[in-house]
């Protein structure tokens, strides 16, 4: 795992944006995996800012998402797909028939999800996936002691997730769909490169148990570990818990330019 500390958020969403440029630059059919939550929309806005002033060209690109609520219809305001128009695709010259979420609305999820898995591949696999983590260690919506063999599938959320993401409800958990469906972690792992952000204190303790403990089904970003391209961009509140803090740096710090962007 390549472990990436900057001073904040801001400066470590850039340098994660300067890797997907890179990307789309080289390849410009490439196949993105996509994130929602608050983390990515700072990576977000630069890529969209990228697009306006440099002219970054989205119109071959494939997305696809990591997760969806089941029971959102698309239109809902804190559906994902409504997330990743509002935030990113409606300000890129995205194809929409290049974009792919999990349906939440779907009457047969075992169908759909394996569908979502066929499309993936169709479309070459994905080159690129974004990243979050959840407080608990989940990335897409695969919560603790998740198989890491998963593919995309229905999950339940934790009590721990629902709380967490009852701020985007109201502040109102009873409004947090329980349900979702996500890409599994062997989904996850099957992209051909990784790129996982966080930020602040209260991801500080789930990073350190990522980067630096057991790979373990309890922690499920840990297995990124076994990933051959795993990038971790962070800011120092996220790195606090970190034993390595310091190697980290000096390993970064001392790298060429083109390698940082690589
Ligand atoms: C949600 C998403 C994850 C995301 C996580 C963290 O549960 N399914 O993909 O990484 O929350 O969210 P945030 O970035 O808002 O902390």
């Amino acid at each position: 795992m390549e472990v990436i500390i900057k001073s904040d958020a801001q400066t470590g969403s850039i340098a994660a944006a300067r890797v997907v440029a890179r990307l789309v630059r080289e390849k410009p059919n490439a196949v993105l995996g996509l994130a929602t939550g608050s983390t990515p929309l700072t990576l977000y806005k630069e890529l969209i800012r990228l697009h306006r002033e440099d002219g970054l060209d989205f119109s071959a690109v494939t997305t696809f998402n990591l997760d969806e609520y089941i029971g959102l219809e698309k239109e809902h305001p804190q559906s994902y797909y409504t997330f990743m128009w509002e935030n990113l695709f409606s300000q890129i010259n995205i194809q929409p028939e290049k974009v792919h979420l999990p349906d939440g609305m779907t009457q047969d999820v075992p169908a759909s999800c394996a569908v979502y898995e066929r499309e993936i591949i169709n479309a070459g696999g994905i080159d690129l996936q974004v990243l979050g983590i959840g407080s608990d260690g989940h990335i897409g919506f695969n919560e603790p002691t998740s198989s890491f063999a998963s593919r995309t599938r229905i999950k339940t959320l934790t009590q721990q997730t629902v709380a967490d993401n009852a701020r985007f409800f109201d502040g109102d958990e009873a409004k947090v769909p329980h349900h979702c469906i996500t890409m599994g972690i062997g989904t996850i792992m099957d992209a051909r490169m990784n790129l996982m952000l966080a930020f602040g204190t209260g991801k500080a303790e789930a990073i350190a148990a990522t980067i630096e403990g057991p790979v373990a089904s309890m922690m499920p970003a840990s297995i990124l570990q076994h990933h051959p391209a795993a990038k971790v961009f962070i800011d120092e509140a996220a790195a606090s818990a970190l034993k390595l803090f310091d190697y980290y740096r000096w390993v970064y710090d001392g790298k060429p330019d083109w390698q940082k962007d690589a």
